[in-house]
């Protein structure tokens, strides 16, 4: 029913100490009446005089709100009249505008898509606050963020002087071939790289683009949600590939799905290498066009016991890879900046995807890293990450071992930035992670990187963005608890 005129005032609640000015509150009140219905169109409002003693403000108050719902066409205004409701809100409780009836909101109805992303756990279970043993980072504190600093206004300085060439189409795509044929054996030009602000952002874009609902997605299990969770939320067929000591398996029996997504040169979460009979078996396996591999090298950069295994999408003469990178963990995280080489067969269709999604890295920032790596300064830092990372996970491994020799057992990684320590016994990874978080210890329980029953239970735990006393205080408070 619409509201009384004497109604008016009971229904406006202005807060003094709101940030929001008191005309703003007002104003907005006021323009939600109409647009609920509940003041309709000819209705009279109270004059600025007496709606502003009701309320007990002042009347520039009342009259500033009136002529700016004048203004958007809310109301009819003259000098010495009461205003008058112009236009035509909806019915109350239907929905246009905000509702002041008080009944409860309806539940939205979301996409299949959004509705199965939120069936997932990922990503609030990678939330944990950034303490040690927390997995998955780099030392953002080593970070010659001097020189990077340099770089970034350097670009930005340069920015009025830079061609417009095509959106994402900078400098860094040139460097980045360079860098990934060079250091990681990747076979592409510079055409087939895409720049997006993240990994993850380029699995979203992979699902986007490829998946139909009920394909088949194999994916490592253990292995990382945030890709299951992608491929799932797109409607694939998820299903968990269980590992040996050669990585990922294939399972006997069942036929080749749309995409297989891997983690070769460091297995997420185990650290495990693929050997080469195993990368060649699931190249042999995906037929050009039908099968899709999705390598996923968000760590490669870091080896401490061999040279760097090169990159699976290197084998592939049949443009059937797809090679996804970061710069989140060479780098630091906040600097939001990965990449994707896409098959040559699907470069257009993923070129206009990302417009779509619109998932563009800042061009500034992009020149920002072109100038970085090109200047020599990221393959520095890398020399240097490594010893340090190297000398860290050798300390994590040695206290581990005498702290905690009896209740863990280890897998020592040749590279990345974290491992996987085993419970020799119990399976109760879960609760033992709540027990540490609760004194102050971030690790990460294997049995919830696996998609079906868990087989493995064991912590994973970061070393690379960890200070030896760091990582010693942390094995102390572990040792305490258990
Ligand atoms: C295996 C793996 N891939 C991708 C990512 C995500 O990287 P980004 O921060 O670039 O999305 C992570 C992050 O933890 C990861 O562990």
């Amino acid at each position: 029913m619409p509201v009384s005129d004497s109604m008016i005032s009971a229904l406006i609640e202005l807060k003094r100490a709101d940030d929001a000015g008191l005309v703003a509150q007002l104003t907005g009140q006021l323009r939600n009446l109409i647009a609920t219905g509940h003041l309709g169109k000819g209705h009279a409002l109270p004059s600025s005089r007496r709606l502003a003693d009701d309320l007990g403000v002042s009347r520039n108050t009342v009259t500033y709100a009136f002529e700016q719902l004048a203004a958007e066409g809310y109301l009819a205004a003259s000098h010495g009249r009461r205003p008058v409701v112009t236009a035509d809100g909806g019915a109350p409780g239907d929905g246009v505008g905000a509702d002041v009836s008080g009944a409860r909101p309806a539940k939205p109805h979301l996409s299949p898509w959004a509705s199965k992303l939120k069936q997932t756990d990922w990503p609030m279970s990678y939330q944990a606050p950034l303490k040690p043993l927390r997995p998955g980072h780099g030392d953002a504190r080593e970070f010659p963020n001097e020189i990077w600093a340099r770089c970034l206004r350097r670009s930005a300085v340069h920015a009025a002087r830079r061609e417009l060439g095509p959106v994402n189409r900078t400098r860094l795509c040139e460097v980045l071939a360079h860098y990934l044929a060079t250091s990681r054996g990747v076979r592409a030009t510079e055409g087939q790289i895409l720049i997006l602000p993240s990994a993850q952002a380029a699995l979203t874009l992979i699902a986007a683009a490829l998946i139909t609902p009920g394909d088949d997605v194999w994916v490592e299990d253990p292995g990382y949600p945030g890709a299951a969770a992608a491929f799932r939320a797109s409607g694939a067929r998820v299903t968990g590939m269980r590992l040996d000591e050669q990585g990922m398996q294939r399972m006997p029996g069942l036929t080749a799905p749309k995409l297989i997504f891997m983690t070769p040169s460091h297995q997420h979460p185990t650290g495990r290498l693929m050997s080469l009979a195993r990368r060649t078996e699931f190249l042999r396996a995906s037929r050009p066009g039908k099968t899709w591999i999705v390598e996923d090298d968000y760590d490669g950069e870091f080896h401490y016991d061999s040279r760097p295994v090169p990159a699976l999408q290197g084998l592939d003469a049949h443009g059937r890879v797809f090679y996804v990178g970061t710069f989140s963990k060479a780098m630091t995280s906040d600097i939001r900046l990965g990449y994707l080489v896409v098959p040559p067969a699907l470069v257009n269709t993923f070129e206009i995807a990302q417009r779509h999604i619109g998932l563009i890295a800042s061009s500034h920032v992009q020149e920002a890293l072109a100038e970085f790596i090109a200047d020599g300064h990221f393959l520095a830092h890398l020399r240097r990450m490594r010893r340090l990372y190297h000398a860290r996970r050798d300390h994590l491994v040695g206290e581990l071992e005498r702290l905690l020799g009896e209740i863990f057992s280890v897998e020592v990684p040749s590279g990345g930035i974290q491992l996987v320590a085993r419970l020799k016994r119990g399976r109760g990874d879960q609760a033992a992670v709540r027990r540490l978080a609760e004194a102050g210890v971030v690790t990460r329980a294997v049995s919830s990187l696996s998609l079906g029953k868990p087989r493995d239970h064991g912590l994973l735990l970061g070393f690379a963005a960890w200070r030896e006393s760091e990582i010693s205080a942390a094995l102390r408070t572990m040792a305490s608890c258990f």
